[in-house]
């Protein structure tokens, strides 16, 4: 994939962060997420690639944009596999609360691992010098005494992100028991993992369970920072039976490395925040203009930008409709 599609990929992903920033704290998450979706399909319109979104809002049948299986860009060259989540962490642009993102992975066709949200996955991460430290199938405490000793620090030291969830309260006892500090997360659990890889993040290491197409997404991510996360899928409900033959893996159940997640170093990670966060600041309007701020990252050079932004609102005629619907 030519170096030139980052800015493509970011005009993409602030397109849905400016169109669902804001409907931020209104209450509604469906409404931002609609937002989100509309004003990133819109822009895929633009975008010079052959793709076929792998992982988006749904099957065809229930998601009307931006479903697995749709063609997106104006292409012939090149075929790609588009992961997308217009809107990351719908209840934190709903609450106010903070990061909540806009991302898309891109990768060449077949590189992205296809994960049905009809999954969960069981996920551990963790940055670059704790690469290779890291086994989902071992106890917590060895997880957190083996990076610790990577990072040249103390268990008590490490601080490990997970969602706060029922399902997680047997893993927060062991993670306290081990010793380490806890950041707990309402939701946002892309922005989580990529924090393992933000040296000023102050968060060393993910563990939980999460949804599975963040996680690929993460994957991508992650992959380009040089981190490690491992996965093991799990099904959301009795659905699985319907959903095994859509796997690109042969045993569903089987350890996910991040390679079976995000394949081969030529991929693109492009992510604007809506609300401010730990890596990215969220959306701010003023008047006729609005200002982002976003990051993209290419695996073949593993360069990372920051892209702040000033958009002028009245000449990007996409958004007039969302500009319309915030006026009333
Ligand atoms: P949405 O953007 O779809 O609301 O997902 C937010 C999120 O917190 C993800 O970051 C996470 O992977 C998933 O939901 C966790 O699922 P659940 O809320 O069912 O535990």
């Amino acid at each position: 994939m030519e170096r030139e599609l980052s800015l493509e990929f970011v005009r993409v992903t602030e397109a849905a962060a400016l169109a669902s920033g804001r409907l931020m704290g209104r209450g509604d998450k469906e409404a931002a997420d609609q937002a989100a979706v509309d004003a990133m399909r819109s822009v895929f319109d633009t975008v010079h690639i052959n793709g076929t979104v792998v992982i988006g809002e749904g099957e065809k049948d229930e998601a009307p944009m931006l479903y697995v299986g749709e063609e997106l860009g104006i292409a012939n060259e090149p075929s790609v596999d588009v992961a997308v989540d217009p809107l990351e962490g719908t209840n934190l642009v709903a609450k106010g609360l903070p990061n909540a993102l806009s991302v898309v992975a891109v990768a060449p066709k077949g590189c992205l691992l296809k994960a049905p949200d009809v999954f969960y996955m069981d996920k551990i991460a963790v940055g670059p010098t704790a690469r290779g430290c890291i086994d989902l199938d071992a106890p917590v405490a060895d997880n957190l005494k083996a990076v610790a000793k990577a990072m040249d620090r103390e268990v008590r030291d490490l601080t490990a992100i997970i969602l706060e969830r029922p399902r997680h309260e047997k893993l927060i006892a062991e993670i306290r028991e081990a010793g380490a500090r806890v950041k707990l997360i309402t939701d946002g659990d892309v922005s989580a993992a990529i924090a393992t890889c933000i040296g000023t993040s102050g968060v060393d290491i993910l563990f939980g369970i999460g949804g599975a197409p963040e996680g690929v997404i993460a994957a991508a991510a992650l992959k380009i920072l040089g981190g490690d996360m491992q996965c093991r899928l799990i099904p959301k409900s009795e659905g699985i039976g319907d959903d095994q033959g859509k796997m690109a893996v042969d045993d569903p159940y089987r350890l996910l490395q991040l390679e079976d997640l995000a394949r081969g170093e030529d991929l693109f990670f492009a992510a604007t925040g809506i609300t401010d966060g730990d890596m990215l600041n969220g959306v701010r309007y003023s008047g006729q203009t609005a200002e982002t701020h976003s990051l993209v990252m290419r695996g073949i050079t593993r360069t990372i930008r920051n892209v702040y932004a000033t958009h002028r609102l009245e000449r990007k005629p996409r958004f007039v409709s969302e500009e319309s619907i915030c006026r009333h």
